[in-house]
């Protein structure tokens, strides 16, 4: 089975390759195709990839290549994992809100909204490529913000699935504080991507969550930076990603203070680029584990090999709401447990919400459509329309202000600008 990743240059390929390299008796794999047009970082990457998998015994070979029409050809599944203008682009999404009081996020608020801009194009030129020269292959979609791009990806016909790493990153968690298998753990998530909550947390079928909040809801509500008599009052679990709305102010006078994600994360690059070119290095380097991409290459692993294999096992993904949250549009693209088979993704029934969170919902996915409307049509005015529909941002002045930045530092990347 011929697998390939686009922006497969990137450092957090060897995360992915070490999966692969695990979890070869789910996914057996004989090539894997990195695609980047950074060729440098690329024969790095692909370097370090290959004598991985010749530790492990894996057979796989590894092409590095910077043609998208070569490294696609012939796969049976497509990961997208690229970013536009690399971490310098991302630095803005996370630095220039702040200008306005508003929080700097690459893919919440106005940080996400350029982040959208920026990549809906890109990845929709990519997907018609792996149309036309890999038709039945499934794209997988890691690409953020994850709920637009997959939303830009279906709307254009294209066979494909978002991913995220959050329900698994919290499956994990959770199985831990249990002492359990993570397997025996299931989760009650619901919600659009980076922005979930987890209701229920099924132990080999029966709701725990109440007992782990009252066990673990100190070490739970730390990790996530929220008080815990959050927690407690709503009995659910918000991911981290909620922080940013339920703790806005406290979020945007942290970051006035500290450097940005971007920044630490251009600095871990640069280190693990400097241990992947060491031949020596042949395993998944610790630093990595500094990245926020923890268990991406198990929910990769999971999800390709039930969409290849028909398993029809259940697993969190990011696809059409198709009446399953029925105070969205069908086509809006939601975050929620799912029956995995070769047909693709089709959402479990969900229980009623609560206002509390149906609201917000509601009211972010109506954002994630203009978004995606101004990222494929362009122009100021959609740009600006998205804004103020943004919950946490929603002022005509600060939208327009923040338009103008946006636009202004996106340039290089916005053609219609
Ligand atoms: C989590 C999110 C991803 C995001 C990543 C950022 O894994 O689910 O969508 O890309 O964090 O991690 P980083 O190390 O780049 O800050
Ligand atoms: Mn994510």
């Amino acid at each position: 089975m011929k697998l390939a990743v686009v922006g497969g240059g990137s450092t957090y390929t060897p995360e992915l390759i070490d999966g692969f390299a695990r979890l070869r008796d789910d996914l057996p794999i004989t090539e894997i195709a990195l695609i980047d047009p950074h060729a440098e970082r690329l024969e790095l990457v692909a370097g370090v990839s290959r004598r991985m998998l010749a530790r492990s015994g894996h057979p796989a070979k590894v092409v590095a290549t910077s043609s998208v029409e070569e490294g696609v050809a012939g796969a049976q599944a497509v990961l997208f994992q690229l970013r536009v203008g690399g971490q310098a682009a991302r630095n803005v999404d996370e630095t220039l809100p702040l200008q306005c009081g508003c929080v700097g996020q690459e893919t919440t608020g106005a940080g996400g909204l350029a982040k959208a801009l920026r990549t809906v194009p890109v990845v929709l030129d990519l997907a018609e490529r792996v149309r036309e020269h890999a038709p039945d292959a499934w794209i997988v979609d890691f690409t953020n913000p994850v709920g637009i791009v997959t939303r830009a990806l279906l709307d254009a016909g294209h066979r494909a699935i978002g991913l995220c790493n959050v329900a698994i990153g919290f499956q994990r968690t959770f199985a831990s504080h249990l002492g359990v298998e993570p397997g025996r753990v299931s989760l009650g998530h619901v919600g659009l991507n980076h922005l979930t909550w987890e209701r229920a947390v099924y132990l080999d079928g029966e709701d725990v969550l109440p007992r782990l909040l009252a066990e673990h809801g100190e070490e739970i509500a730390d990790s996530i930076g929220l008080p815990v008599e959050l927690f407690a009052r709503l009995g659910v679990v918000p991911s981290y990603y909620l922080r940013y709305f339920y703790a806005h102010d406290i979020v945007v006078a942290e970051q006035r203070t500290k450097p940005s994600r971007a920044d630490e994360v251009a600095a871990m690059e640069a280190q693990l680029l400097e241990m992947y070119a060491d031949p020596a290095v042949d395993t998944k380097p610790e630093l990595l584990g500094k990245r926020g991409g923890a268990f991406y290459s198990e929910a990769a692993v999971a999800l390709i090999a039930s969409l290849l294999g028909d398993r029809g096992d259940v697993q969190v993904v990011n696809t059409r709401n198709a009446g399953t949250l029925p105070f969205l549009p069908d086509e809006a693209v939601i975050e929620v447990p799912a029956t995995i088979t070769a047909a693709g993704a089709a959402p479990l029934p969900i229980d009623p919400l609560d206002p509390l969170y149906s609201g917000l919902i509601a009211n972010v996915s109506a954002y994630e459509s203009l978004a995606l409307d101004a990222a494929i049509h362009g122009g100021a005015d959609r740009v600006r329309n998205a804004l103020l529909a943004h919950p946490l941002i929603g002022q005509e002045a600060i939208a327009g202000e923040l338009t103008d930045l946006l636009l202004e530092a996106n340039a290089a990347h916005l053609p219609w600008v």
